[in-house]
């Protein structure tokens, strides 16, 4: 069986280097392993007050970054979520099936709400649900996403599986959650305890996307570190956090393990390495951010692109969702 391989990215803010490498480089690699739907998951940004117009802009400006990044409108079917109302439908549905009880046990919601609980938006809430529907109605059998969203896809599968026991029919298939490399867990470059975050309020804390070659050189010369030089064994960066960090953002960026960039490095300072590492980052990001330049000047090539995306996905939902409605006695 050829994988279905389904994933969305919430389309807020700019990408970051860390969602570069942590989520975006993955997907690209999954376009060779099976057919692929990637999505921008612009119904669930409504799950927190944001501005109309950063909404529509955050979508282009994603949809631009993806693609720049080497996601292949060509090969991957790429749309917005609110194009295909089948999500939306199919949501609806599962919130006959999803239990309250489950719902209280997503931690996401917990974090998110924090002590502000009855003021969080019901979007806030039944957002697992939405996100079940988007890969169960493309019967999915991969879905990449961070450690985070692990318990989300756990939920999926509960619902999923309720579902075809409740109304006696074989219809969803159970997803199942990939996970990429540790290796891959970009941190702030002004804290190696937290991860780059484009809700940092410190532009210095994260590579965007779009920065030009003077800001990368800027940014990682300025990034935090200690005064000891690198070491030969990867264990010895154990308690050395800021300096683990760069070291895995070249490891990552050359393809490399961690150990092979120490073999060359060890002894070195950061006053060596943090150029050396910049000349990287910018020469790996160079062809990268051309792109999303002319993209970003072409809005309506990317919404001609994410057009087709959006068609191929309705048909493709189509079957599923129908099937479902006439499950639950709404054929
Ligand atoms: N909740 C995911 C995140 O924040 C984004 C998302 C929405 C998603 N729908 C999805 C991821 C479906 C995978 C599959 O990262």
């Amino acid at each position: 069986m050829t994988k279905r391989i389904v994933s969305g990215i919430q389309p807020t803010g700019n990408l970051h280097l860390g969602n570069y490498l942590g989520a975006i480089r993955n997907w690209v690699r999954m376009q060779e392993e099976g057919e692929c739907f990637f999505f921008l998951a612009d119904l669930h940004a409504l799950s927190s007050f944001i501005e109309p117009q950063t909404l529509a802009d955050g979508v282009r400006e994603m949809a631009a970054a993806l693609i720049a990044s080497g996601v292949d409108p060509e090969r991957a079917t790429l749309f917005r979520q609110s194009q295909v109302t089948a999500h939306a439908e199919m949501q609806w549905l599962l919130n006959g099936t999803a239990r309250v009880g489950w719902l209280n046990r997503m931690t996401q919601f917990k974090d998110k709400s924090g002590k502000n609980r009855e003021g969080a938006s019901v979007a806030l809430y039944t957002y697992p649900v939405l996100q079940a529907a988007d890969v169960l109605v493309y019967q999915a059998t991969h879905v990449p996403v961070g450690e985070d969203q692990k318990q989300h896809l756990e939920l999926a599968r509960d619902i999923a599986t309720k579902f075809n026991t409740d109304y006696g029919v074989d219809l969803f298939t159970l997803p199942e959650a990939t996970i990429p490399p540790a290796a891959a867990r970009i941190m702030s470059l002004r804290d190696g305890q937290s991860k780059m975050s484009k809700s940092d309020p410190s532009d210095m804390s994260r590579i965007n996307l779009s920065d030009d070659a003077d800001m990368v050189a800027q940014k990682v010369r300025k990034a935090k570190t200690d005064p000891e030089p690198l070491p030969e064994d990867p264990a010895a960066l154990e308690g050395r956090p800021e300096a683990r960090n760069l070291v895995s953002i070249y490891a990552a960026l050359a393809d490399e393990t961690p150990a092979a960039v120490l073999a060359r490095h060890a002894g070195q300072g950061f006053g060596t390495f943090k150029p050396a590492l910049a000349d990287l980052v910018v020469e790996s990001l160079r062809p990268l951010t051309a792109r999303l330049l002319e993209l970003r000047a072409d809005p309506a090539e990317l919404d001609r692109l994410l057009a087709i995306g959006a068609t191929r996905a309705r048909e493709v939902a189509a079957p599923t969702l129908a099937a479902a409605y006439c499950a639950v006695g709404l054929g």
